[in-house]
């Protein structure tokens, strides 16, 4: 009998699903299993405002497949410019979820980011109070810095003074990558939370680089070392509440990743993001724990509800496409022309 797992529907916490003629194709990707997505902020035009976000949200609301009731939340874009009054339009909005920070420079469409994380404090302190959630990517920019050492330093130089001068604000430790964030999520206080990705928990940077540079893999954060990924791993299935589902999902058009000036940075996952944490759960012994992961703990933390619904899947094995579409160009997703061990089942 083929093993099968029924869950409440997920989420997916951290997605850039782009703008324009893509949108077509990220958000039938995402809205396959994800009941709800946080979508990232960082368009080539950061989206900085309540009016920007509510109109990105209709293109995107636009391009669900009939009789989906796949819901896009939205986030905004801090820049050193953002004022408190846009913290508050923000909360008075009902529209906007949460905050997003990027280090100045961090990574794709992130030149437009924080330049001096301190001297957004009293933003932090007006999330606080207006009870919406700052997103962190939490890597410095600073190029003096080894490129696999980004995510520690950051919170060296930031993460722990910022995460204990506002005991009353939610954090989001986005997409972490390694040992060190996993020890800091241990010792932190129940208003951090932390998302995980499919490709940091299924690779390593020997997958990236072994044998030669392989564009799909490379993403910021960079993937680590084996001992951060087995540390991401027991993290993700320990049935911690701390940490939950966000793909980060990020596509680029195979000819920006196979570029002679250098490869975009994301990792295109959601053509398979449910079947493939299943796969990392299932080789953990750790099928129990999906369903807090993907489903429980992320709606918790918002303070929003729970799917109603559920989706099953099946230990069974189907190929993924060498390429996919993406607007009027492809790109190459993780497991390109390879197995994926678990599916979908076809929903009622
Ligand atoms: O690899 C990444 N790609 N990391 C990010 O933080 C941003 C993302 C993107 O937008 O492509
Ligand atoms: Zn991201």
């Amino acid at each position: 009998m083929t093993q099968s797992i029924e869950i409440t529907r997920p989420d997916d916490w951290h997605v850039h699903l782009r703008d324009g003629p893509v949108l077509r194709d990220t958000v039938r990707d995402i809205s396959r299993c994800f009941g709800r997505a946080i979508v990232m902020p960082n368009l080539a035009t950061p989206v900085t405002s309540v009016e920007m976000a509510s109109q990105y949200r209709q293109r995107i609301v636009a391009q669900r497949p009939p009789d989906s009731s796949f819901e896009p939340l939205m986030t905004l874009y801090l820049t050193d410019r953002t004022t408190r009054d846009t913290v508050k339009q923000a909360s008075a909005s009902n529209l906007i979820q949460a905050f997003k920070l990027y280090p100045a420079g961090a990574t794709t469409n992130a030149d437009a980011g924080v330049r001096n994380v301190e001297s957004i404090y009293p933003l932090f302190e007006e999330m606080a109070t207006q009870e919406l959630p700052l997103l962190i990517h939490g890597e410095v920019s600073d190029p003096s810095v080894d490129i696999f050492d980004r995510e520690a330093a950051f919170i060296d130089r930031h993460l722990d003074h910022l995460a204990n001068s506002f005991p009353e604000l939610k954090i989001v430790f986005e997409h972490i990558s390694t040992t060190q964030a996993v020890e800091f999520m241990e010792s932190s206080p129940t208003n951090v939370a932390a998302t995980i990705t499919i490709h940091h928990l299924l690779y390593n940077r020997n997958h990236m680089l072994a044998g030669g540079m392989k564009s799909p893999y490379y993403c910021m954060p960079i993937l680590k070392g084996s001992a951060d990924q087995q540390a991401l791993i027991k993290a993700a299935t320990s049935g911690s509440s701390k940490y939950f589902l966000g793909t980060d999902s990020a596509p680029h058009a195979q000819s920006a990743k196979e570029h002679s000036g250098g490869c975009a940075a994301g990792a295109y996952t959601a053509h398979a993001a449910m079947e493939l944490y299943t796969e990392v759960f299932d080789a953990a012994g750790a099928l129990d724990k999906l369903e807090g992961f993907a489903s429980h703990f992320g709606p918790s933390f918002y303070g929003l509800p729970r799917n109603r619904d559920t989706i099953t899947l099946e230990k069974k094995s189907w190929l993924v496409s060498d390429r996919l579409s993406f607007g009027d160009q492809q790109l190459v997703p993780i497991r390109s022309g390879q197995e994926i061990h678990w599916s979908m089942s076809d929903q009622p």
